[in-house]
């Protein structure tokens, strides 16, 4: 039997927890915008992105804030270049096969594998016991949201590449365990100079909402005072920026700063250290700051003025569940055939 061929389709989420910062820009939001505009190798490709509230409750959120949150997420989707007509945009919870489909993983998947995430380790630290059930099951839910609409492609930064391989995982393993080719084996895209964001304060550690020090991040809510304020205070090093890329190895407060001078301008850390190699810091931060702050603001500008009509931003995300489930509702179907349910 020849393998099926599945269309290819682009799926990605972020968590409507509050805080969006300039990692989940440049490592992710930014390049759903280019693969909603510049497909896939040059062919055109569909895009859903999606809000995923039902991951964010894994860990306890106030009712209002995640409203709130889910509707600040969406806005800025949109006002980083997302277009409602171009791409589905979706809350997951309002597309319900996400979280059927992640029932049945649940019966696919084993606890070992999700023993071994280390998101999970991370999240629930020496606290396992108390952490809720969904914050372990968390991955199969993620997997279902991808393979809900046997999407091929999944744009995301490099702390997600372990949830994508457990997610082609729980697809070999239904194939397998039910006779079938229906679920595809997706790819991640994990590229671009800023798959991984760092902090401002410490270069190893990751740019997170999480981290306690406002200082660490740059919030796409930032005004351009804050912004230019929080790259002039960015930890460095004393010495000049080298010449080439290989002069920052071992350097990673320098390197994180090209690579977000690289990512904000749409070119490699190779073609920004040509421009850049050699400066100081005290010319090179500046810089860095002018070109955030105009990158930057318009969009928080823009992810204000959407706020201001939450009706509009509902009626975008209904209208999305909408064109979701046109998709999804026949794979469940298929899915509860292929496994046995009386329909
Ligand atoms: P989260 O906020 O954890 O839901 O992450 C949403 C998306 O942003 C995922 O694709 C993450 O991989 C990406 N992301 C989060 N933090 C960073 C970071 N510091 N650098 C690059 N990508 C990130
Ligand atoms: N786990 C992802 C994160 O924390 C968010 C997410 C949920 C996701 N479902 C997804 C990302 C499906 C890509 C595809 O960032």
């Amino acid at each position: 039997m020849t393998a099926p061929t599945f269309t290819p389709r682009v799926f990605s989420g972020i968590q409507p927890s509050g805080g969006l910062h300039l990692g989940n820009y440049l490592g992710a939001i930014k390049r759903f915008v280019d693969m909603q505009n510049d497909g896939l190798s040059g062919q055109p490709i569909e895009t859903i992105y999606c809000m995923v509230d039902l991951h964010a409750i894994t860990v306890w959120q106030d009712p209002a804030t995640l409203r709130r949150n889910t509707r600040e997420l969406c806005a800025g989707f949109i006002a980083s270049g997302i277009d409602p007509e171009k791409s589905v945009l979706i809350n997951q919870s309002q597309v319900p096969e996400h979280a059927q489909l992640a029932w049945i993983f649940n019966c696919v998947a084993r606890m070992g594998w999700m023993q071994r995430m280390t998101q999970w380790k991370d999240k629930a630290g020496k606290n396992t016991q108390n952490s809720s059930l969904g914050l372990f099951a968390y991955p199969a839910l993620m997997a279902a949201d991808i393979l809900i609409y046997h999407a091929t492609h999944v744009p995301v930064g490099e702390d997600q590449k372990q949830h994508l391989e457990l997610t082609r995982d729980i697809a070999a393993k239904f194939n397998n365990d039910f006779g079938v080719d229906f679920f595809p084996m997706t790819e991640p895209v994990i590229e671009g100079a800023a798959t991984r964001v760092m902090s401002l304060r410490d270069g190893t550690k990751k740019m997170s909402k999480s981290d306690t020090s406002d200082a660490s991040r740059i919030n796409m809510t930032d005004d351009a005072d804050t912004i230019a304020k929080k790259i002039r205070k960015a930890k460095t090093d004393p010495e000049p920026l080298p010449e080439t890329l290989e002069g920052l190895e071992g350097r990673p407060e320098a390197r994180n700063l090209v690579n977000i001078y690289a990512a904000l301008s749409d070119i490699s850390a190779e073609a920004a250290m040509a421009q850049v190699g050699g400066q100081q810091f005290g010319q090179f931060k500046p810089m860095l700051a002018d070109l955030a702050v105009a990158k930057l603001s318009p969009i928080s500008a823009e992810m204000a003025r959407l706020m201001e009509q939450p009706d509009e931003i509902d009626a975008i995300l209904s209208r999305g569940a909408e064109r979701a489930r046109e998709i999804s509702a026949p794979i469940l179907r298929d899915v509860y055939e292929i496994v046995g349910m009386v329909r």
